[in-house]
């Protein structure tokens, strides 16, 4: 049996794939980083915190309604396509992502699990008002709650902040149970992001990450994919099913 084919009966089982900003970086978004990453020209302490929040949110929501103009303007590039075709096609899959782009979602993907929330949703801070606004420009700046006029923030995790607590229980049970992990395009240094394919790992999945740079995860990868998760994930999948012909998928 060729090595491809071994991986497509793993695929069989539980596959979870992990994705960060490299995922979208083909598509016009930038990361937050590497070279043109959002935290070389920003602090994210002046923007993404929430004491940042509580003492400007004006400048905070300009912030991200600039970052909602930016990837209003963007669309999925092939990496996102294919997972959203490796949703369809497996039968025990799940997408995990740290974007808050929803570019997942545009591509077709059906089921993602939002670790660190939506550039889409907005909540109130004062009452539980928590709604999707697509409207690019939002008419106003910082936006108020429709229900009780309070503060609304977008529905993001900031730094300092926990990860919605469903959505990472969901993520930890996902990953402990894989038996592919494809870590695509994350510096893999947040957390508890991070961890999720360490745990995977240990648990005795096969790891795969797709990223054209090294990161702290490639020594525990049984295999590195040293490229844009654009072309590497289409020729990646496409290598599968050319070695799959009596497989599931
Ligand atoms: P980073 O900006 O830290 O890392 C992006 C990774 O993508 C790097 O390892 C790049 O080498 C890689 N990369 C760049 N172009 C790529 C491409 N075309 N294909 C594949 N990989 C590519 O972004 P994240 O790891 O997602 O959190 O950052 C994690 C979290 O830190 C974000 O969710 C955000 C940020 O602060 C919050 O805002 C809470």
């Amino acid at each position: 049996m060729s090595p491809s084919s071994q991986l497509a009966d793993l695929l069989s089982g539980p596959v979870v794939v992990l994705t960060g900003a490299g995922v979208s970086a083909e598509s016009g978004v930038p990361t937050f980083r590497g070279s043109g990453g959002l935290w070389r020209s920003y602090r994210a302490t002046d923007l993404a915190t929430p004491t940042a929040f509580a003492r400007d949110p004006r400048l905070v929501w300009k912030f991200y309604s600039w970052r909602r103009e930016l990837v209003a303007a963007c669309r999925p590039n092939p990496a996102h396509k294919t997972l959203a075709q490796m949703e369809r096609r497996l039968p025990d899959f799940t997408l995990i992502t740290q974007n808050v782009d929803g570019l997942h979602q545009a591509a077709g993907s059906q089921r993602v699990v939002e670790l660190h929330g939506s550039l889409w949703r907005v909540r109130c801070t004062r009452c539980s008002y928590q709604a999707e606004d697509r409207r690019v420009p939002l008419p106003q700046l910082p936006p108020r709650c429709p229900r009780c006029e309070g503060l609304l923030r977008p529905d993001v995790v900031w730094f300092g902040e926990a990860l919605p607590q469903g959505v990472l229980e969901q993520a930890w049970a996902a990953a402990g149970r894989a038996s592919v992990m494809l870590v695509v395009g994350t510096s893999a240094v947040v957390e508890p992001a991070a961890s999720l394919p360490r745990l995977a790992k240990a648990r005795g999945a096969y790891l795969i990450e797709i990223n054209p740079e090294e990161t702290p995860l490639s020594p525990y990868a049984d295999e590195v994919i040293r490229e844009p998760a654009g072309q590497a994930l289409p020729a990646w999948w496409q290598q599968i099913n050319l070695s799959s012909s009596q497989s599931v998928l």
